[in-house]
């Protein structure tokens, strides 16, 4: 397949739209798990440029880093603990408009101000979270949430 994506311009639906076919295509005749959540990181950071776009992946009773785009940050979180522990906790997509509102927010970077969490579930089980991180308030909403959980589905763990 080709490498090169093909970056959309438009609104944030027209952006996934054209998107998620993109990274269907690049899962596609792909098994090896690393190297597909590697694409999706990549591809969801050169559509959207976001501050930080990354997975945690569930070892024992931890959250712990995956392949992601963006500065470094924590290794590993606790069940429970800030959004990504919560989404994990909860079984379910947290959109966090403020960061600082949020109680228990794990700051890997002060510039993050607004963050999206969507859990990765297999047979009712969470195995892993993605995160997305924005410099920006309020960034992540209703649409971000049913597109990013459609790309979520795509993987096989
Ligand atoms: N802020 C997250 C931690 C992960 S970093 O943002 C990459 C949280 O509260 O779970």
């Amino acid at each position: 397949m080709a490498e090169d994506l093909i970056i959309q311009k438009g609104n944030k639906q027209e952006q996934y739209l054209s998107l998620i076919p993109q990274i269907k295509a690049l899962l596609e005749g792909e098994s090896d798990l690393v190297a597909n959540l590697a694409n999706i990181a990549g591809a969801l950071k050169e559509q959207f440029n976001w501050f930080w776009v990354g997975f945690y992946l569930v070892k024992g009773d931890q959250l712990v880093l995956g392949p992601f785009q963006g500065p470094v940050a924590c290794t590993r979180i606790n069940k429970g603990r800030g959004v990504c522990g919560t989404s994990w906790a909860k079984s379910e997509t947290l959109i966090v408009p403020d960061v600082e509102k949020f109680p228990g927010h794990i700051a890997c970077s002060s510039l993050s101000k607004s963050e999206i969490v969507v859990p990765l579930i297999k047979d009712g089980i969470v195995w892993g979270v993605l995160d997305v991180d924005s410099e920006m308030l309020n960034h992540f909403d209703e649409t971000d949430k049913i597109f990013l959980e459609q790309i979520v589905d795509c993987i096989k763990s």
